[in-house]
């Protein structure tokens, strides 16, 4: 069995092919992101098992006392955190949830032309582990300068995108917003949290690493 239907018995195939068609972008044209290419599955296949770096954590380990002092700095520094579902699941803020994602995904590796608004929001609001309560949201007074977007998968939640706009990076709000997302984690009852990263984003593999995420070989759970 190839590795990603060996995935998608355990991960359920939408997920995987979304989340991977997502970090695939880069690398593909308009015409290749169909779920039905052929060349799209064999694509993302070789990249799998040659490229993600593939993370997880274990909730139950997580030093909870420790990460929040990260959250505790922000609030210090008069940063705000709190979730889309807190702010209001609105139009608006979709929009800016949107606007936020798209300037931050410029800096991953290879991500290529991000989605339109349109189909961000069919992807990302229209999928079925969508959770208004798992988008954390740091804020500099009104200005929304970060986001930790996470959806509830079967058996796993999944950590879909951390951003914090390049001039707030390096003071820690990436973690502070991962440690306040973790109240959502809990909530949903899961044990795992589980991410992948272009090998080159080197800052991203640093942040979870730092958070206790550990390299998952995936094959051998399938
Ligand atoms: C990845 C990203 C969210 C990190 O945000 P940030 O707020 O700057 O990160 P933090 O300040 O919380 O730093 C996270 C930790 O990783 C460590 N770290 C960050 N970059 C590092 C690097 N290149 N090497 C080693 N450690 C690094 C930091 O030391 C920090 O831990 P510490 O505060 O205990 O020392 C940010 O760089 C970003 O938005 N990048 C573009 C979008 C992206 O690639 N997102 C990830 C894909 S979903």
């Amino acid at each position: 069995m190839g590795r990603v239907s060996a995935l998608s018995g355990r991960h359920g195939t939408d997920f995987l092919r979304r989340s991977l068609g997502d970090l695939l972008l880069g690398w593909t044209s308009g015409s290749m992101r169909s779920p039905a290419d052929a060349r799209w599955e064999n694509m993302v296949e070789a990249n799998m098992t040659n490229q993600w770096v593939k993370l997880e954590l274990d909730v139950a380990a997580f030093d909870t006392p420790h990460f929040e002092t990260y959250v505790a700095r922000c609030r210090e520094d008069g940063i705000r955190l709190t979730t889309l579902a807190a702010l209001g699941d609105t139009p608006e803020h979709r929009r800016a949830l949107y606007a936020l994602n798209k300037e931050c995904s410029a800096d991953i590796p290879e991500r290529g032309e991000f989605y339109t608004y349109e189909e961000y929001a069919e992807r990302r609001f229209g999928a079925a582990g969508y959770d208004p309560r798992g988008i954390v949201i740091a804020l500099d007074g009104d200005e929304w300068i970060g986001m930790a977007a996470t959806s509830l998968q079967e058996g796993f939640l999944f950590n879909e995108m951390t951003g914090v706009r390049a001039g707030h990076r390096g003071r820690g709000i990436s973690i502070a917003m991962k440690t306040f997302g973790m109240a959502f984690v809990r909530e949903s009852g899961a044990s795992t949290v589980r991410t992948f990263h272009h090998p080159a984003n080197a800052n991203a593999i640093a942040m979870n690493r730092r958070m206790g995420y550990v390299e998952t070989d995936t094959e051998t759970d399938g």
